[in-house]
């Protein structure tokens, strides 16, 4: 697709982060935007902010966890906008694994993580895609997954790297099922980088329910900043989500299902990984 104006789209996650940038930025191509989270208070200040710049955008509360509460967004959506044409699942969260051991994790880090990474994912695609496939118009799913996961494993962080890795397999058959129903839908899976994005994400406790905390590490930073203070990472690279929401953008437009930025250190850990598959080796530590 490549002209948006007029068009409809939701996006999960939409208060904070890539989701939040990719809300201004459909608005700014004239789409009526669903801005929908789990968190009310920021997902008020995000869409009041955008409003405030003259943007069409509603924030919608949601659960990406409940089927219930997707299948409720979708049918308030529909109400309002008839059609939906851009669905980004795209709502996340690292559980603060990182460094532990993958035997250290309790049953709760992997029913959040899961819960959110996953099955948010398969909630709105049950919830949405029906009703996008009977109008019959050309629209967009698109998939956050992660490079770390989604493309390779990073070894520190266990449930989240597993949960991306399921986000990009999940995307690619969906993708194939799209082509054998001659859809007009095209799937897209979505990396953000090629750096650590500058989001709220290391604070995603912020929204992890009471009745799955347990006994989480305890963590020392909450920004990347701080992360990088604590790794002792002297020149930290970020990306900023503005440049992953056009990129997003850019890859809807030109219909690639791969929504990967260009990266070197990124290409030389797939082809490693890829060989040692083909060659039948055992993985080595990546760099
Ligand atoms: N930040 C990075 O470096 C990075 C890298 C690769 C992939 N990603 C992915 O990008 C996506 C967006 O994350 P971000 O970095 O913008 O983080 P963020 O924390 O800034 O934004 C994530 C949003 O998801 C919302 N959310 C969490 N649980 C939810 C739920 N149950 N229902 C509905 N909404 C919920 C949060 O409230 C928040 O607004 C995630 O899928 C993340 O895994 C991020």
């Amino acid at each position: 697709m490549r002209d948006y104006t007029g068009k409809t789209a939701v996006v999960t996650g939409g208060a904070s982060g890539v989701g939040r940038c990719l809300c201004e930025l459909f608005a700014r191509e004239g789409m009526h935007v669903v801005m929908a989270d789990v968190e009310a208070g920021a997902l008020e200040a995000s869409a009041a902010a955008l409003r405030a710049e003259g943007l069409d955008v509603v924030g919608m509360r949601c659960d990406v966890t409940s089927p219930e509460s997707m299948q409720a967004l979708a049918d308030t959506v529909v109400a309002s906008f008839g059609k939906v044409h851009v669905l980004c699942n795209n709502a996340g969260v690292g559980i603060k694994e990182a460094q532990r051991r993958i035997w250290t994790l309790t049953p709760n880090d992997w029913t959040w993580g899961f819960n959110v990474n996953v099955m948010g994912v398969a909630n709105g695609i049950r919830a949405f895609v029906p009703a996008m496939l009977a109008h019959g118009e050309p629209g967009h799913v698109v998939n956050t997954s992660s490079g770390n996961g989604g493309l390779t494993s990073m070894p520190t962080t266990p449930v989240y790297a597993a949960s991306k890795a399921a986000v990009t397999s999940l995307t690619e058959v969906l993708h194939y099922q799209f082509l054998m129903d001659r859809a007009a839908l095209q799937a897209h899976v979505l990396f953000p980088g090629p750096h650590l994005v500058n989001t709220n994400i290391l604070s995603a406790m912020r929204n992890r329910p009471a009745e799955l905390r347990d006994e989480d590490a305890p963590v020392a930073y909450t920004t990347m900043r701080d992360l990088a203070t604590a790794s002792g990472i002297r020149n930290l690279e970020l990306t900023e989500p503005e440049e992953v929401a056009a990129s997003c953008l850019q890859g809807m437009r030109e219909n690639r299902f791969w929504i990967l930025p260009a990266s070197t250190a990124q290409d030389a850990r797939i082809s490693r990984r890829t060989r040692s598959i083909l060659d039948r080796e055992n993985p080595v530590l990546p760099e």
